[in-house]
């Protein structure tokens, strides 16, 4: 009985540390897929595309990934102006369709023409150039 006993408290320690790995191994790897924001200064952004960014982070952010391919509620806007064409629905990937856009909407996309100040457009545009 006596002899026993260690090897109990061996089985414990030893499922105990088990537990453990397989909660720190879960932790990394929720840290792995969340990417760390990038401050604007690391972005290299200037002042009009600062003020651009916060537009985007207030209407934009929740439905569209800058930084990702991952697709939210609306396509990713990742090289939104890097390519000449819009992903999803084949316009032209410039100023004045994507102000369009953001104005008036698109199916599911709400409109924020009547939100944003045409000076917030503006800073919007001038950011989303540098996605
Ligand atoms: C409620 C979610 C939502 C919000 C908020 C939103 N969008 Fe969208 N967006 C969508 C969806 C959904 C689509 C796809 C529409 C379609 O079916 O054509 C879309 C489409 C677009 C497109 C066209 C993409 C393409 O490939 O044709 C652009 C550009 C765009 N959004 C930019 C923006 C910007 C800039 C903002 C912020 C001012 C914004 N969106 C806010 C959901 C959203």
């Amino acid at each position: 009985m006596i002899l026993h006993q260690p090897r109990i408290k061996n089985l414990r320690s030893v499922s105990l540390s088990l537990c453990a790995s397989v909660v720190i191994g879960l932790l990394s790897l929720a840290a792995c897929t969340a990417e760390r924001r990038k401050s604007d200064a690391e972005l290299g952004l200037t002042p009009q595309q600062s003020a651009g960014r916060i537009v985007y982070d207030a209407y934009c952010d929740r439905c569209h990934e800058p930084y990702s391919s991952r697709g939210k509620q609306g396509p990713s806007l990742k090289g939104i102006f890097k390519r000449s064409f819009l992903p999803l629905s084949g316009l032209p990937a410039n100023d004045e369709r994507v102000a369009e856009i953001v104005k008036f909407g698109r199916s599911k996309m709400p409109g924020y023409g009547q939100t944003l100040t045409q000076q917030q457009v503006e800073d919007l545009l001038v950011y989303l150039h540098t996605l």
